[in-house]
């Protein structure tokens, strides 16, 4: 019985070191440790492409974002939106045949993918920033808001200029 407990505790005693070493580990390097927490559960709906090649009517050349919107076409209807991971862009269409361009990079932290967009506004999920669809805050912990890129629209082919 006693070898029993002894074993329960050890065992403890190394489930605890290998979690602290590893809360040491991830603090250390000091990426990505706050990018799984999120209080957010407002509902979401899911950007029309997320990650490079996923990108259907979105082209990236020389810090010139282009998009068809006959091909991205979800992006052409009010309150769709996207993130363009490899530029660090959001994209949202906030009506009237207006799009914003947004930086996706977070004034709080930096986070710059972990994001949520409803009641027309975008929810950073690292710590719960939420921002207007012109950039500018709601809420913190941020202090600043995102940086806005020129948009500009010829017919169904929307620019948008990073430099
Ligand atoms: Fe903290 Fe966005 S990085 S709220």
């Amino acid at each position: 019985m006693k070898q029993i407990q002894s074993g329960r505790l050890a065992d403890s005693r190394r489930e605890f070191l290998r979690k602290t070493g590893a809360v040491g580990i991830m603090s250390t390097l000091g990426v990505g440790f706050f990018t799984a927490c999120s209080e957010d559960t407002e509902p979401n709906i899911p950007p029309i492409a997320d990650g490079p090649g996923g990108n259907s009517g979105v082209t990236v050349a020389n810090n010139v974002i282009t998009i068809d919107l006959e091909v991205a076409t979800a992006l052409a209807e009010e309150g769709g939106w996207t993130l363009i991971p490899q530029s660090r862009v959001l994209l949202v269409n906030t009506g009237s045949n207006n799009l914003n361009a947004l930086t996706s990079v977070c004034t709080h932290s930096a986070c710059d993918r972990n994001w949520t967009f409803s009641n027309n506004r975008f929810t950073c999920t690292c710590h719960g920033s939420r921002f207007n669809t012109d950039g500018s805050l709601v809420n913190g912990p941020a202090t600043r808001p995102l940086r806005t890129y020129p948009v500009s629209r010829n017919g169904n082919i929307v620019t948008v200029n990073l430099s």
